[in-house]
């Protein structure tokens, strides 16, 4: 269990809150390039602070404050110019950077008083990757973006999937510690799902070690031993808000303390027969919560599951009230090294695992239980029968509503025609 001011601690993000300091340390995922192809303006919370996120004539992308800093107008419903976001009420035009291009009555009536010059519009630095737009809100200078290896990987079919979940960003992380839930959670419950009996392989043991970038869990089940990659290459709670499996990321990041966007970011390598394959944009979907015909969570797919435990836990769960076990030696780690991170930043110094040199910023590799065929590639008969790649080819395995026209592309990555083509 946690006390209630260190569970507060831990889950207000706020700006001031020292968990809100700590994210804002990092680049975080916030959309998708894809929907921002044309000059486009719309309103974007995150970590408690209301924002808009804009394109531009110029393919400027922007993150500036909500409010004017005139008379408090709404930007979001401002509009694009060549160069910056106007303000729809008296025209007042802001850079991407903050700076005030513009005041139309103050610059023809009063342009001796350089008004223009003393006002600034909040506004965060933005950068593009692996199909991602991502935003930096904390001190300068800003670390570097990090070049994750599976960005660069070739011949992939990737996607990108955002849901909007109501509740707290750090129950969601606290998920990508947690080995034993595949057992109950995924294997058993989808068993269940289905209709059929029987147990999933139980877990016999776990084990957590830090690295740089984060923690990584092992483990041994029934079915397997010491020599299996579940216990040899294991899987990555990212630092500080993402789980990373091989194939995909997971990241949760905070909207406010109440609600939390997660961004899966999936790569599935084209049969050997597709390649060479090169993906001109990486599409994006908003993946649904709720199983329209019963108004319950949807429950058929990996990711949904697991949002049915994070919602489950309440808004901000309340750690006061929990009771852990040996399981959960990996939570608990976890919730030590946030608060080790913490006295780091109150010292001066930069919390776990930013990046701040170029030379180690290139392509930096993570755990990854199937390198050899992410790497080399695989022909399609090896893969419509491989344990895990062959339920890829059939379904997006991770969350429910895939889009047709998702399909549709993936299905002509992988060199299959859709059924209505
Ligand atoms: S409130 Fe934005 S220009 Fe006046
Ligand atoms: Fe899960």
């Amino acid at each position: 269990m946690l006390g209630e001011a260190k569970n507060k601690l831990l889950t207000r993000v706020g700006p001031g809150e020292p968990m809100g300091n700590l994210l804002r340390r990092y680049w975080m995922p916030i959309a998708a390039e894809a929907d921002y192809q044309d000059q486009k303006v719309t309103p974007i919370r995150l970590m408690g602070e209301d924002l808009v996120l804009y394109r531009d004539g110029k393919g400027n992308l922007g993150l500036v404050d909500r409010q004017c800093p005139h008379r408090r107008a709404d930007l979001s419903y401002g509009y694009t110019e060549d160069c910056g976001l106007r303000c729809n009420y008296h025209g007042w035009l802001f850079d991407k950077d903050g700076a005030c291009l513009e005041q139309p009555y103050e610059d023809v009536a009063a342009p001796e008083r350089k008004f223009r010059e003393k006002v600034k519009i909040k506004a965060y630095p933005l950068e593009r990757k692996a199909g991602l737009i991502w935003a930096y809100m904390g001190p300068m200078p800003a670390p570097l973006l990090p070049d994750w290896e599976p960005f660069n990987w070739p011949n992939g079919f990737k996607q990108i999937v955002f849901t909007t979940l109501p509740c707290n960003w750090f129950q969601c992380q606290e998920n990508s510690i947690d080995p034993v839930h595949f057992e109950w959670m995924h294997a058993n419950w989808a068993k269940r799902l289905r209709g059929e009996d029987g147990r999933a392989p139980r877990h016999l043991k776990v084990a957590f070690d830090e690295f740089e970038h984060g923690l990584v869990y092992k483990r041994i089940r029934e079915d397997t031993d010491e020599t299996n990659p579940l216990w040899t290459v294991g899987r990555t709670a990212l630092w500080p808000n993402a789980f990373f499996l091989g194939d995909h990321f997971e990241w949760r990041v905070p909207i406010d303390d109440e609600n939390t966007l997660s961004v899966t970011w999936a790569f599935f390598r084209v049969p050997t027969e597709a390649e060479p394959f090169e993906q001109d944009t990486i599409p994006a979907w908003e993946a649904p919560l709720i199983d329209e015909t019963t108004g319950r969570w949807i429950t058929s797919h990996v990711m949904n599951q697991d949002f049915v435990a994070w919602v489950g836990q309440g808004t901000i769960a309340d750690r006061a009230q929990e009771r852990l076990g040996t399981s959960d030696a990996g939570i608990i780690k976890m919730r030590k090294l946030f608060f080790d991170d913490l006295e780091k930043i109150d010292r001066g110094e930069d919390p776990k695992g930013i990046i701040r040199d170029p030379a180690e910023n290139q392509s930096i590799k993570l755990p990854v239980a199937e390198r050899d065929l992410l790497l080399r590639g695989a022909p399609r008969a090896a893969l419509a029968t491989h344990p895990i790649w062959a339920k890829h080819m059939q379904d997006f395995p991770f969350c429910a509503g895939q889009p047709e026209t998702v399909r549709d592309a993936f299905r002509a990555a992988i060199g299959e025609v859709s059924e209505d083509a």
